[in-house]
């Protein structure tokens, strides 16, 4: 059964945090059936504890649109949550640091999900391409993107595909900027998934890459008291399963360079997302959840701390040919 917080609507429409962006209000629209909160004034945030069910391995057994369709109803619940706010936010503003303002930028957003970062592009005034296999997810996408302005709509391009699809759809280099954020840690292969990314991003290009941090799992089964699960995941090689219920397999940054390097990816920086909030659970207040998003946004590039964040993103530049591998 959910359990629910509660925490204080925004006092005035001048925050910088757009709720209405990040999707909290139609998180609560969609799950009008659950009980809201009587009282006026306040946002209800999901905990998350519900979503698990019986772990699932990384993709290769299973079908990522057979797995994701499944999971979705899940998946679009955490948007809503402190969690999956900060996460956004976070992910939003590092990656904002490297798009060039009125650009006409082509972007690549690998498991788009929802589409959240797609429809915020498109808004931004780029032209965005969004790939998932997922029918559900991609349908909710789809309804987000019936309420953008017809002239945001025209530069919004969903398509249901995997990563396996790109270079031949697309065609090499056809891409300024690719976004592939929580996707790789479900899969089996991820040198030959770098690889499909790699190949449509012209060179000079821009990947932003977010997976779990391999090397701080056991940070959350401590802090919610799951001591043997701590203790077993300093030693798991990365695996864990999340809330989810599903296995996935994250990466150290170290690892991460050596991948993206293979694919001609040199990584420029890295980020750690949710350095404190991983576990937090409490009711925040609008502003506090203002102040959370200021403080994790600075730390994600803060060292040591953001060693320790749930998330590691990744921001590298393709490395032209050269001369000598041509
Ligand atoms: C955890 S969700 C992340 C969604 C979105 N990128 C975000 O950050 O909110 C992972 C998404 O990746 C998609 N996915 C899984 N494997 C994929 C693959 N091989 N190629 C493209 N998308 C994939 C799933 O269907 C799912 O929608």
């Amino acid at each position: 059964m959910a359990k629910w917080q509660v925490a204080r609507r925004r006092p005035n429409v001048d925050l910088v945090l757009d709720l209405a962006i990040i999707g909290v209000e139609d998180h609560m629209s969609r799950r009008s059936a659950l009980p809201l909160h009587p009282q006026q004034g306040h946002f209800l945030f999901e905990q998350e504890d519900s979503l698990a069910s019986d772990p699932t391995p990384p993709g290769s057994e299973v079908d990522p649109a057979v797995l994701f369709d499944a999971l979705s109803d899940n998946f679009l619940s955490y948007y809503g949550t402190v969690r999956g706010i900060v996460r956004r936010e976070v992910i939003r503003s590092n990656l904002g640091r490297y798009l060039a303002p009125c650009q006409p930028l082509r972007i690549l957003d690998v498991g788009c999900g929802e589409g959240l970062d797609a429809l915020w592009l498109v808004q931004c005034g780029y032209h965005v391409t969004g790939i998932d296999p997922s029918e559900k997810m991609l349908n909710a996408a789809r309804q987000r993107a019936s309420r953008l302005r017809p002239t945001d709509r025209r530069r919004l391009d969903l398509r249901v595909a995997d990563d396996r699809k790109v270079l031949k759809v697309f065609g090499a280099n056809s891409f300024d900027v690719i976004l592939c954020h929580g996707v790789i840690m479900y899969q089996a292969d991820p040198e030959s998934f770098v690889a499909n990314l790699s190949s449509v991003l012209r060179p000079h290009g821009i990947l932003s890459l977010v997976t779990k941090n391999a090397g701080a799992l056991a940070y959350r089964s401590a802090a919610e008291r799951q001591f043997d699960d701590a203790r077993r995941l300093l030693s798991s090689g990365g695996k864990s399963v999340g809330r989810l219920g599903v296995e996935t397999k994250g990466h150290t940054m170290p690892e991460l360079c050596a991948l993206l390097e293979k694919h001609s990816l040199k990584t420029e920086h890295w980020f750690g997302v949710r350095v404190f909030s991983d576990s937090l659970s409490d009711s925040l207040t609008v502003k506090g959840l203002q102040e959370l998003v200021e403080l994790e946004s600075a730390a994600s590039c803060v060292d040591p701390y953001r060693h320790s964040a749930r998330l590691l993103q990744a921001v590298a530049t393709k490395r032209p040919r050269s001369i000598h591998n041509s």
